[in-house]
């Protein structure tokens, strides 16, 4: 059993990965920290507090970041991609239950020295609530079982960033704290674009969840109607890439991902402001700014339909 934090800017692909940890047969979901990104903190926060309500979730959750430790590229949320509401503007209730007292980066921290070791930490938004931490207790490198990210762009596969050329959106919204996270040790892998983007949902695919997967496909049906949406503006079909479930994916089969292994620097001025930079090569630069540092696995492929089956087999429990 996998003890899972999962740290989210809830969001419709964030929503989309939180219903496959809740039906994941071998994860213990422990909590929920959230943050700003695809809607304010306020609204993240409600989201996942009206989530685990629907969903009977057993999780704690805990109020993050309300915004960057750095400076950000661009302002304001995504409310563009993922609706006012974060989740694609479905009417949502005022949740009964409410946030645990303690704040995200606190939580983090007790919860990773209660569980030395032993705490998986799954993260889809900004790096903001695991830099905050890491300041609160430089140990946790040392005692964070592994930390998988989504977030980034390296160029494999062919691809570019969501919110320049260069830079993917949780990146991009606080490259400060994804740069410290990076470097700092904890065993990470980093489910960028270069895999996310390959693997697609399309409405068939949505159809075939909404008939087998019960309330949570029929949830994920009305919060991605928004998102399709969006994503036929912009590339002129209606499908959307499995961003945020890509990283739950890796937690629970990484041999799904092909990977190297790269010291990950971040561009957090200018305008490559957000650019995931990574080196493999060991080489001896001109600068120094990759050199002596820890590495994290960057994912650099993936087979997109066993991720696409598995993803369906396990919401709909077949
Ligand atoms: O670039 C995709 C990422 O940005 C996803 O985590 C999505 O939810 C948004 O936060
Ligand atoms: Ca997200």
């Amino acid at each position: 059993m996998k003890k899972v934090i999962f740290d989210t800017d809830i969001g419709i692909d964030d929503a989309m990965a939180l219903l496959f940890l809740h039906h994941a047969p071998d994860v213990d979901l422990i909590a929920i920290t959230t943050g700003f990104g695809n809607a304010s903190v306020s609204n993240t926060t409600r989201n996942a507090l009206y989530m685990k309500e629907l969903f009977n979730m057993s999780a704690a959750v805990y109020a993050g970041a309300a915004t960057p430790v750095g400076s950000a590229l661009g302002e304001g949320y995504a409310d563009f991609v993922h609706g006012k509401n974060g989740l694609g503007d479905i009417p949502i209730t005022t949740p009964m239950c409410e946030a645990e007292a303690m704040p995200a980066a606190e939580a983090i921290v007790e919860l990773v020295r209660a569980n030395p070791h032993a705490l998986s930490v799954v993260a889809v938004g900004r790096m903001t609530n695991l830099a905050m931490a890491l300041a609160l207790d430089p140990e946790l490198p040392s005692l964070v079982k592994e930390l998988i990210v989504m977030g980034g762009v390296f160029g494999y596969n062919g691809h570019r960033g969501n919110v320049s050329p260069v830079a993917e959106a949780n990146i991009a919204g606080d490259p400060l704290a994804a740069d410290r996270v990076f470097s700092s040790g904890i065993p990470t892998t980093i489910v960028g674009l270069d895999v996310t983007a390959e693997t697609v949902m399309n409405e068939a695919y949505i159809d075939q969840l909404r008939q087998t997967a019960g309330a949570s496909g029929e949830f994920i049906y009305q919060i991605s109607r928004f998102y399709f949406g969006f994503y036929e503006k912009i590339i002129g079909k209606a499908e959307c890439p499995i961003h945020d479930a890509s990283a739950v994916a890796y937690l629970l089969r990484p041999d799904l991902y092909n990977t190297e292994a790269a010291v990950v620097r971040v561009a957090t001025e200018g305008i490559a402001m957000g650019q995931t930079i990574h080196d493999s090569t060991r080489r001896v630069f001109a600068t120094d700014d990759w050199r002596d540092l820890p590495t994290c696995n960057v994912c650099v492929g993936v087979d997109a339909p066993a991720v696409l089956a598995f993803y369906l087999s396990t919401l709909s429990e077949l």
